[in-house]
């Protein structure tokens, strides 16, 4: 088994070959995927992508980046998209005190409009956060009853024990096998076995020994080895581990 739980098959980057390839992957092994989006457009491009396809599953929502190039009404517009069978989640959505695109402000209340959404529609969301530990922990707690994934986790095996104690669960992408990722390896091997998710985040963060190439679904082969080393399992353990928490998480009938 081997589910990307993370995936933006609508970038542009895929337009040259995106139907072959994702055959291609489907032939060669991959179980399924969910291509997470992370605007309006890219909400409603997911759905034609997954639309027809076994196995693949897609989301909707305004990335943090995209948090001030919301139009009017475009909270309806997200919930009548994730009123589809396919629409499995509500995401990405978050904060990014990386880059910034957004002011702070407008990413956090286009970040809790949204939770208010996943509260009310009772579905889970998957979270972008980065260098924003803090805030995105404050508003998580603000809204209880809303379980999700904390996706390509950066943040420390603190943090990750106290997402998993609020019912949470965390995905590991391909950052995972970068040389720099000291931090990353301690909360890999500190979360539960039946909470950890594994993605691509395709077509960014190609893992060693690919790095720099546009990734796929059939690259995240290396995250799951480095994640099965790290926690002394073998590779079909975490896989199957990985896609049977994706499931449970985005309520997926097998
Ligand atoms: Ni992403």
């Amino acid at each position: 088994m081997l589910f990307d739980s993370h995936a933006h098959y609508d970038d542009e980057k895929f337009n040259p070959d995106r139907e072959e390839l994702l055959d291609r992957l489907f032939a060669e092994g991959l179980t399924g995927f969910l291509n997470s989006a992370s605007d309006e457009r890219s909400s409603e491009a997911a759905l034609e992508i997954v639309h027809n396809r076994s196995g693949a599953f897609c989301s909707a929502g305004v990335h943090p980046h995209e948090a001030s190039n919301v139009t009017s009404g475009w909270e309806r517009r997200i919930e009548s998209l994730l009123n589809e069978d396919k629409c499995v989640a509500l995401g990405e959505i978050g904060l990014d005190y990386h880059y910034d695109f957004s002011p702070r402000e407008v990413q956090k209340e286009v970040f809790r409009t949204q939770m208010a959404i996943a509260a009310e529609k009772d579905i889970p969301v998957i979270i972008h956060d980065r260098e924003a530990h803090a805030d995105v922990l404050e508003i998580i707690r603000e809204f209880p009853s809303v379980r999700g994934v904390m996706h390509s986790f950066s943040g420390s095996a603190e943090t990750a024990e106290i997402l998993v104690s609020l019912g949470w669960y965390i995905s590991f992408s391909g950052s995972l096998t970068f040389k720099n990722a000291q931090k990353t390896v301690l909360a890999a091997a500190a979360v539960p076995i039946d909470r950890l998710l594994t993605e691509t985040d395709a077509p960014y963060l190609a893992p060693v020994p690919c790095r720099g190439v546009r990734n796929d679904s059939g690259l995240m082969k290396h995250t799951v080895q480095r994640l099965a080393e790290i926690r002394g399992k073998n590779f079909e353990e975490i896989a199957s581990a990985a896609a049977n928490n994706a499931y449970r998480l985005f309520r997926i009938a097998k």
